[in-house]
């Protein structure tokens, strides 16, 4: 690919005005020399301004996504692209989230540019585990782990029945709910149809990957190493 494309598919500005880092001889090789618009050079032999290109096609990151940011390109409020370089929000091929967190949901968002990957994780014969903690307006009864774990739960409004889910309650107002489907506000749902309301919450892991140390609001680019846990049992 020309080096004019591989700037402007990277969100450098438009093609205009990628041709004009060219012509100010801002683009150059490692070793300083000046590289034109038509050349073709590997991505990770190019310089702009003396610093390595932001990361190729095929980027997957995490974000640590905090209440009140939506999982959407275009919203009047708070988006989460806001928490990303604004470079990001202009890639080809698109960044894109991997599923959603509802805007009032914090916790483990995975993003990426890589299509098949996206469908891979969400499809579901990978089966992805994702974990949510949860903290609920009322007691838990106790009869919740059974009625996630039997995989005959139906959500008002549909007909198939959700797949066994596991819960562990971790206090009388909080428990964690780890899930394989992604349905449209699955956890609340799920609350809502035993009784309960959510009122907070999290995704602390996606398959066997957790947020570690990832501050609020943060992001990471992962590795090899960081998607084999996203296909790992939680
Ligand atoms: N379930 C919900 O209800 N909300 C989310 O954001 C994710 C799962």
């Amino acid at each position: 690919m020309k080096l004019l494309r591989l700037l402007a598919n990277l969100g450098y500005g438009s093609r205009k005005e990628v041709a004009w880092l060219f012509r100010e001889g801002r683009v150059t090789d490692l070793d300083g020399e000046v590289l034109y618009a038509d050349d073709r050079v590997p991505h990770g032999q190019v310089r702009l301004d003396g610093e390595p290109l932001d990361p190729a096609p095929g980027l997957v990151l995490m974000l640590h996504k905090p209440v009140g940011y939506t999982c959407s390109t275009r919203d009047p409020g708070r988006v989460i692209y806001d928490l990303l370089p604004p470079r990001f929000r202009l890639r080809s091929p698109i960044l894109s989230s991997v599923g959603r967190l509802d805007r009032e949901t914090s916790g483990l968002l995975l993003m990426t540019d890589d299509g098949q990957l996206l469908h891979r994780i969400v499809s579901p014969k990978a089966a992805v585990a994702k974990t949510y903690a949860a903290a609920l307006a009322e007691d838990l009864r106790g009869d919740e782990a059974a009625s996630f774990a039997s995989g005959t739960l139906m959500l008002d409004g549909e007909d198939t029945p959700l797949a066994p889910a596991q819960l562990e309650v971790t206090g009388p107002r909080s428990a964690r709910l780890t899930l394989t489907e992604g349905r449209y506000h699955q956890v609340r749902r799920m609350f809502a149809a035993v009784g309960n309301h959510v009122e907070a919450l999290h995704r602390p892991q996606v398959g066997a990957l957790t947020l570690g140390d990832l501050p609020e609001g943060a992001w990471r680019l992962l590795g090899e190493a960081d998607l084999a846990r996203v296909f790992s049992e939680a």
